[in-house]
């Protein structure tokens, strides 16, 4: 008997709202904040960039995330057969089809990158960055980004790491003790959630918190252009787990009196929340300590020990803001590997451990032979970028959007409009007949035709 899954006779389903806020929570929270968020906004040019990205999750991530929970529940079932069941063309299991090859692109580079924040935590342990506060902060800037690239560069550490980060996932996918993993989250995710504020207080007392709070919220209009935006957008769908299926999977546990599109509401807010918090905390170390906002992945891991080096008792808390960023890794990556394993699974009908075998395997395969600037093709390019970038290019900005527009057209033109309200509704026991009336408008005419606009405007066509 456990807290947060409750078997009932089929199928099993969280068991409370609160569980499915954490369990859907933990999918969204992840890199995708801390790590992510903070180097795009570097990198698209600040204010105007978080912005586009509100927006973004505003218009199109919340009504496309409403959407899966509605395909997952009503099907209660995995994401490709989701379609059949829902007695759809079955063409449109295409959508789960994309998104299998999207989990894997994410996994490819997000398990290396993961992989970078277990290792850090034995950095912090060593106490790599114990004596930072001594240094001048031209020196300490030049010690954490050699620290960065010994990990990122050296020939086998980074492999190893990653390897760690996908065998860690590979075991909790295997033994099933998710349940305790979910209840890990509910009680660290507020410790992450206080550390971040801790950062954030001392960031912006820094010389530079200034620079770094206006970078963030001052809107430059003159630095949106088109793939800016399709960044943003991009970035929404990868932060919400949208556009793949991992929230048809996750919405096919609900309970039938889950409130969708409160939960939507609630998991996207928390989520922005949580990146911003990220931004706060990084940015105004920026610009004290004189590096680029747009310097890339390696923002993150040039910043973070800067502000805790600055902390009262910062060499024990930097230790554990890396234990928690894993934690919050790992769960993310439970939820995107669960979609390619779910369907192997079922597609092969093969035992739950082998696909997770295979699925682990390949990834730690392909990944490592790819995304580490020292493996063997790791310097090859393609259209000028590297595997890395390419992996993460073309599963973010590309392929979920796609999904994500198919699921928005899908859900607003192919489906049964009662069948949407009496699920959005729990056949009528929620007086919410004038919320989903705005969702299902926004869903139905303003999420597809933005899409369409970004897409065929950074194609050329618009
Ligand atoms: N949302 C996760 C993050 O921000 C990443 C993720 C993407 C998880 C897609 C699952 C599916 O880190």
């Amino acid at each position: 008997n456990n807290e947060s899954v409750s078997t009932n006779k089929k199928r099993e389903t969280f068991s409370s709202g609160l569980a499915v806020f954490f369990a859907t929570l933990g999918s969204a929270v992840g890199l995708g904040n801390i790590w992510k968020f903070p180097y795009l906004v570097g990198e698209n040019g600040g204010g105007a960039f978080v912005l586009i990205y509100f927006l973004s999750i505003l218009l199109v991530g919340m009504p496309i995330m409403v959407s899966e929970f509605y395909i997952g529940r009503k099907s209660r079932s995995n994401a490709v057969s989701a379609f059949t069941k829902l007695k759809a063309n079955p063409k449109w299991k295409i959508i789960g089809y994309f998104g299998v090859a999207a989990a894997f692109l994410i996994m490819f580079y997000y398990s290396a990158v993961a992989g970078w924040v277990y290792s850090y935590v034995f950095k912090a342990i060593n106490g790599a960055f114990s004596n930072l506060s001594n240094f001048s902060f031209e020196q300490a800037t030049s010690i954490v980004e050699n620290q960065f690239l010994t990990t990122t560069e050296s020939l086998y550490s980074p492999i190893i790491w990653q390897g760690i980060s996908i065998l860690v996932v590979a075991l909790i996918l295997i033994g099933g003790v998710k349940n305790g993993i979910e209840r890990i989250t509910k009680t660290l995710m507020p410790v992450l959630f206080i550390l971040l504020i801790i950062s954030c207080i001392r960031a912006l007392t820094l010389p530079g918190a200034k620079a770094g709070f206006n970078f963030l919220f001052k809107i430059d209009f003159s630095k949106i252009n088109p793939s800016v935006i399709l960044s943003a957008l991009g970035l929404a769908f990868f932060k919400l787990s949208l556009g793949m299926g991992t929230m048809i999977t996750y919405g096919s546990y609900f309970t039938e009196d889950n409130n969708l599109i409160h939960t939507s509401a609630k998991v996207a807010l928390s989520d922005t929340f949580v990146s911003l918090l990220a931004g706060v905390a990084i940015f105004p170390v920026v610009f004290t300590f004189g590096m680029k906002p747009n310097s890339g992945p390696s923002l993150l891991f040039n910043t973070i020990p800067l502000v805790f080096s600055h902390i009262p008792f910062g060499n024990i808390l930097i230790i554990a803001f890396f234990i928690l960023a894993s934690i919050a890794a790992t769960t993310a990556s439970l939820s995107m590997a669960e979609v390619p394993i779910a369907f192997i699974t079922e597609k092969w009908n093969i035992k739950r451990k082998y696909s997770v075998i295979i699925v682990s395997l390949s990834t730690f395969i392909v990944g490592a032979l790819t995304v580490h600037p020292s493996s063997i093709l790791g310097h090859v390019t393609i259209f000028g970028k590297n595997f890395f970038d390419l992996f993460d290019y073309i599963s973010s900005n590309i392929i979920l959007p796609v999904g994500g527009l198919l699921i928005a057209i899908f859900v607003g033109y192919f489906v049964n409009k009662d069948s949407v309200l009496d699920e959005l509704s729990n056949n009528h026991k929620l007086n919410n007949s004038k919320t989903i009336t705005i969702y299902y408008f926004v869903l139905k005419y303003i999420s597809p035709l933005l899409l369409l606009i970004v897409f065929l405007n950074s194609l050329g066509i618009i």
